[in-house]
């Protein structure tokens, strides 16, 4: 994309493509510290929506007429882009869906329908999010399986050993994230994929909080599924992705059933189209998927490296100005962590924390950010919780640091 490049973050101009960094909050400047749960849209995403919306929409795979086959192209060049971006081997094994949720759902109601039974065991973490969690126990209620979770360490750390040492012949699926949404913790996806694939069992990674952050090859990562949010890649909501290697596509059974996902259909029976359309039933959300292209392309042209380099650095300010803060508490320094900074304060609780540093204009979330079974295991009932994107600054956090010496002031 015209005029991006690495130094594009060097030199603080990404904040000129995101139109709402200039708005005020509460009459002060907006900092925004809420990516992980959302990211900001940059001008190129709203735009190739738009141009979408205004000059090439129409029904995708429908139409024999030039707007449909324009739409088309735009929607397949999206599913191209997205293999690029991950190293996938084809764009046939990327399947959109609506979302992460959606993805995970999709894996483990056909997957899991289809080969886990009685006495299988699936590993999940403590650490996930509720869409890694709920999607494999409603499956393990069902087949009569059992979810097992691994732990972590106080500092959020994840040992290698705890979790490959969870894995056995009786484990048939190995569900984790690449990056913990609370902890930020980077769980060693490649060791853990041998160990699973050693036993027999499968490897998906939620890829939500990664992704966004680093470099991914899904080769060198050896997981069998990866998956992801568009909205926190700088994309639209309503778009998602999920990855899986065609040998296992193949031999999963459709999700949901409509238009676009069949081969062929008479009243009494159905056959299916390959993968992906297999999973893609229904009029898909076009330009959502369009505005991912235009994301992809965007953090592309920034380069997934120099991005990994530039938060880096910037989490390791924050952790140091959040650190100041008298009666502040860090939750998750693991080494090599990445893209969010969780907190507690002794003098206030989080949801108080997020309501004060508001009026400041300061966006963060607080809560158990769908990770109760985390907040259980580390005897906390919440976090406030302050993220990293690629328009953030060192500014901000210390503006974020001098808002909470006002929490401390007013409770402490
Ligand atoms: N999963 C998102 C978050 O961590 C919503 O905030």
């Amino acid at each position: 994309m015209d005029g991006l490049n690495r130094n594009t973050l060097k030199d603080g101009a990404i904040r000129d493509h995101f139109p709402i960094l200039d708005r005020e909050v509460h009459g002060h400047k907006l900092v925004f510290l809420d990516s992980a749960a959302s990211a900001q849209k940059p001008r190129e995403v709203l735009d190739a929506m738009n141009d979408c919306l205004t000059g090439h929409y129409a029904n995708v795979h429908r139409g024999l007429h030039q707007l449909s086959e324009e739409a088309t192209d735009a929607y397949e060049n999206t599913r191209a882009k997205v293999a690029g971006l991950i190293n996938a081997p084809s764009p046939d094994e990327v399947v959109f869906t609506s979302g992460a949720t959606m993805a995970l759902n999709l894996i483990a109601r056909s997957w899991g329908g289809s080969f886990i039974g009685e006495g299988d065991e699936i590993l999940i973490s403590v650490a996930d999010h509720h869409a890694n969690i709920v999607p494999w126990q409603m499956i393990a209620a069902e087949k009569g399986a059992k979810l097992i979770a691994s732990p972590v360490n106080d500092d959020g750390s994840v040992s290698l050993e705890a979790i490959t040492g969870l894995i056995n012949e009786k484990t048939k699926v190995v569900s984790l994230p690449h990056v913990s949404n609370v902890l930020g913790t980077v769980f060693p996806v490649e060791q853990i994929a041998d160990a699973a694939h050693a036993a027999g069992a499968i490897m998906i990674v939620d890829g939500c909080q990664g992704l966004v952050h680093m470099p991914v090859d899904v080769q060198d990562l050896g997981c069998d599924f990866y998956v992801f949010s568009g909205h926190k890649l700088y994309g639209p909501n309503g778009i998602g992705v999920l990855w899986g290697k065609m040998e296992i596509l193949k031999t999963m059974p459709p999700f949901l059933g409509g238009g676009d996902m069949i081969d062929r259909v008479t009243i009494d029976y159905s056959t299916y189209a390959d993968p992906p359309q297999r999973f893609e039933a229904g009029t898909p959300p076009i330009v959502e998927t369009i505005g991912l292209g235009a994301a992809i392309d965007f953090v592309q042209s920034i380069g997934m490296d120099a991005i990994r380099e530039h938060e880096q650095d910037l989490l390791s300010y924050a952790h140091q100005r959040l650190s100041a803060v008298e009666g502040l508490k860090l939750i998750g320094t693991a080494p090599g962590k990445s893209g969010v900074v969780s907190f507690v304060m002794d003098c206030a609780h989080p949801h108080d924390i997020a309501t004060i540093v508001d009026r400041k204009g300061i966006a963060v979330r607080a809560g158990h950010h769908c990770a109760q079974p985390l907040m259980d295991f580390m005897g906390i009932s919440s976090t406030a919780r302050a993220s990293v994107g690629i328009y953030t600054t060192r500014e901000e956090f210390d503006a974020l640091g001098d808002a909470l010496e006002t929490v401390r002031k007013i409770f402490g």
